[in-house]
């Protein structure tokens, strides 16, 4: 069967349809799948609900999988998965399940390398809420009035797994707080499209590189504002056997936390190094 790439929503998101994603694709298959997220920065595969190893074959046709940094959540046999969940240790609705994932961000900016690509698969979700908002940074570049992509342009901002945030570096790990911080282009060219996107965003970005931090808090906050508009924004409403992969190089993405029935959400998540295979 052939693979058809529908478009979804204008500025990004398109589902990908007639993939048996329950085996892994062929090479042809591979390549189409990885053009379409170059192409639209979220896909959605709908309707398969898939094993752990399925997961990581079809995260594979992206690129190399590598574990997250985060290890609590890491799967006890498939540990370059994570099993995201609002659950506690008690099998309740976890008192963060509000906050956690909420708030525009892009995965793994903290690192050296960025990844390229984040993989979600539905375990569980909510009847009703559970949402998933993304943003794209291509065109929030793109429509950038001069006067801000003069002031932006050449700087590095710095980045650490958990941002300015207090409260949000106290929820992780020991083993996660306090990472090192490391720079990249505000401005930063995507590896396989040659476009370039805006790359900070609001969670994990902590300053810009040798500037004095109320003048970094304040263009970056200008900067913010303008890549959080409605017409740069898609969304995502869940439904069982959705497995969703958008493309960290050019978009933000963040969870609504709405969960008004308090439901179980949980996911199979996936990282996809930014270096091809
Ligand atoms: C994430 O922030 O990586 C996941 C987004 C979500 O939970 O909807």
């Amino acid at each position: 069967m052939t693979i058809e790439v529908r478009k979804l929503a204008a500025p990004m998101l398109a589902e990908v349809v007639g993939a048996d994603t329950t085996k892994p694709l062929s090479p042809e298959d591979r390549a189409t799948v990885n053009q379409a997220l170059i192409d639209h920065c979220v896909l959605v595969f709908r309707g398969q609900m898939l094993e752990p190893q399925q997961v990581l074959d079809l995260a594979d046709a992206f690129g190399p999988v590598e574990p997250h940094i985060t290890v609590k959540y890491r799967h006890p046999d498939y540990p370059d998965l994570i099993v995201m969940t609002n659950m506690d240790e008690n099998g309740e609705i976890s008192e963060h399940e509000t906050a956690r994932g909420v708030g525009w961000h892009t995965d793994m900016c903290y690192m050296p390398l960025p990844a390229k690509a984040t993989l979600l698969h539905t375990i569980e979700i909510p009847e009703e809420g559970g949402d998933t908002l993304f943003a794209n940074m291509y065109m929030a570049l793109e429509e950038m009035p001069q006067t801000l992509r003069d002031k932006v342009e050449g700087l590095q901002a710095t980045f650490r797994y958990g941002g300015r945030a207090a409260d949000r570096n106290l929820r992780l790990e020991k083993t996660d707080q306090d990472k090192p911080l490391q720079a990249h282009p505000i401005v930063k060219r995507h590896r396989e499209s040659g476009r370039e996107s805006l790359f900070v965003n609001p969670t994990h970005t902590v300053g810009i590189a040798g500037w004095d931090d109320d003048a970094a808090q304040d263009l970056l906050a200008e900067v913010y504002e303008w890549g959080n508009q409605e017409r740069f924004q898609a969304r995502h409403a869940w439904r069982p056997g959705d497995t969703v992969i958008w493309d960290n190089r050019c978009s933000w993405h963040s969870a609504t936390g709405e969960n008004p029935r308090r439901q179980p959400r949980r996911f199979y998540r996936a990282t996809i190094a930014d270096r091809p295979h």
